[in-house]
């Protein structure tokens, strides 16, 4: 199987590694307007494509990477070429009945990975268009398997898992950034301090995923009757620190909804 990839920018160039690993680079083909990004993708072992006629051609799975603004421009150009393909779109807020317009094309797939794609250990969400056949759909799983976990949702909560997961690695960082003030505050240095919340923080999360607790279970675990640790939790719920990060998560996906 053969991947084609549009565009080798930030996402495009990070899911290209991972689904290299996955089907081998040489299978893994690149098209950028850039030369410069061609020639990277070339020094980086993918294959890569002189033109966007060509990379139709030779790929079974096309895997649309470029910025909104770019992408009618695109897909009206390889229109003919892809619309008997299985199509992969990651183009935040672009959805797939603007797609199936734009090319003819039914066999569509959404995807919206984050950015922790580049290490392999993304958040991806996708939907399927209703021309997906049960093995278009098993492929796309298996070229992506080593991207990160993957989960499969209905698109009108596609808004809301952009801004929970797409613009959650900010938020994630926002509160490690935050704890790294606090450890500062406290006399750690600044190193240290980060070191200290990293692994607080992937301490925490491997506790509740192999041990199978959630949040709850971990807060009355660790808060002893009249402790440090309730005086903590006490000022959060306080100060409106849930509330806070429910309304975060709210502003994003209208923001999201504004923009598609
Ligand atoms: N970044 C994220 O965290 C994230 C998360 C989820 C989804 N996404 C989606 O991923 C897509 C790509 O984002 P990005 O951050 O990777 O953008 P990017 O870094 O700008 O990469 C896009 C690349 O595509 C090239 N390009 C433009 N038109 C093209 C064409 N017709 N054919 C081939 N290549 C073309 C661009 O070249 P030029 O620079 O020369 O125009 C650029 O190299 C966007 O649609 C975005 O919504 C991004």
């Amino acid at each position: 199987m053969k991947v084609g990839i549009f565009g080798y920018g930030n996402m495009g160039s990070s899911l290209a590694l991972c689904i290299g690993r996955t089907i081998g680079r040489e299978n893994t083909i690149v098209y950028d307007i850039d030369e410069s990004k061609r020639n990277k993708a070339v020094e980086d072992g993918f294959g890569s494509a002189i033109d966007p006629y060509f990379l139709c051609d030779v790929s079974d799975i096309i895997l649309i990477a470029v910025k909104p603004k770019d992408v009618e421009s695109l897909l009206s150009d390889i229109s003919e070429k892809i619309r008997e393909k299985l199509i992969v779109s990651i183009v935040a807020g672009f959805s797939i009945e603007r797609i199936v317009s734009l090319t003819g094309g039914e066999k569509i797939i959404r995807v919206m990975p984050n950015v922790n794609v580049s290490v392999g250990k993304g958040t991806i969400a996708y939907t399927c268009g209703g021309g997906v056949s049960k093995e278009d759909e098993e492929n796309f799983l298996k070229v992506f398997s080593g991207c990160g976990d993957i989960f499969k949702i209905k698109e009108d909560l596609m808004n809301s898992f952009t801004a929970l997961c797409g613009s959650g690695p900010a938020f994630v960082s926002q509160f490690v950034r935050a704890l790294t003030l606090a450890g500062i505050r406290e006399g750690f240095d600044r190193q240290t301090s980060l070191k200290l919340v990293l692994s607080l923080v992937e301490g925490t999360v491997t506790l509740m995923k192999e041990k199978d607790v959630d949040p709850d279970d971990i807060v009355y675990m660790v808060s002893s009757p009249a402790g440090t640790t309730i005086e903590g939790v006490r000022y959060m719920e306080e100060k409106g620190f849930g509330g806070i990060v429910i309304n975060t998560v709210r502003e994003a996906r209208k923001r999201a909804e504004n923009i598609g």
